[in-house]
């Protein structure tokens, strides 16, 4: 059984999927780690951005491995390195040649044969499971989002203005939205949680109820 949770970044996305996994007993899988890990590759090798070609090899010929909640790179756990503001900065340069979504999608594919499992992104429902049972497109106003990034980042002691975060983050949407392929969007069928005002113990509950209403009858 597949649930997508696809939506902007900032939603809540991983976390909620993430509780959503646990509390069903399903696996959970991050596709941004994905793409993260790819781009954060790249820029150690110091590949040119402009060399599409070189990209579109070097993200075919990598070995990448999402295990346990971590992802490695040719062996080498780099799941907190994927996650600084130079990789984010980076990313539509792995995200938007065609040839490696293709890629990214067929190994997306292939870490869910034969599983239960929880998949999170920004294509998920559209792209890659298009037959999934249950879709979620967990989404908040651009301002929503930019708050609890706000507070996220001061309890790890980085100060950053609302208006600081929303101007990175509305680039981003846009890039996530203008995608040639696997662009962010609703599937057609997705139920879309539009989480302003919500805590996140109230946005978890929700999708819990709307996605335990997509189970099989036991
Ligand atoms: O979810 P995230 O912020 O870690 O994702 C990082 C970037 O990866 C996001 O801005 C776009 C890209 N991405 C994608 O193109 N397709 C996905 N399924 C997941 C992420």
């Amino acid at each position: 059984m597949i649930i997508t949770i696809d939506g902007p970044a900032g939603a809540g996305k991983s976390s909620i999927a993430r509780r959503v996994a646990s509390e069903l007993g399903f696996e959970f899988l991050d596709t941004g780690a994905m793409y993260r890990a790819v781009t954060w590759g790249a820029m150690q090798r110091g590949l040119g951005w402009d060399d599409v070609e070189q990209l579109v090899d070097f993200a075919g010929t990598v070995n990448l491995v999402w295990q346990d909640d971590r992802i490695y790179l040719d062996d080498q756990d780099i799941s907190e390195e994927i996650r600084t503001p130079q990789v984010t900065g980076n990313i539509r340069y792995l995200a938007d040649p065609p040839p490696i979504r293709e890629r990214m999608s067929a190994q997306q594919r292939r870490i869910a044969v034969g599983r239960d499992i929880v998949t999170e992104g920004r294509d998920q429902g559209t792209e890659v499971f298009p037959d999934a049972e249950c879709k979620i497109f967990l989404t908040a106003s651009p301002e929503e989002r930019a708050r609890r990034r706000q507070q996220q980042l001061a309890a790890a002691g980085r100060v950053m203005t609302v208006e600081e975060i929303l101007t990175a983050q509305n680039q981003r949407d846009l890039e996530d939205r203008m995608r040639p392929v696997g662009r962010l969007r609703a599937a057609s069928d997705a139920i879309v949680v539009q989480t302003d005002g919500m805590t996140p113990e109230e946005v978890c509950q929700e999708v819990l109820r709307l996605v335990r209403s997509c189970l099989p009858a036991h």
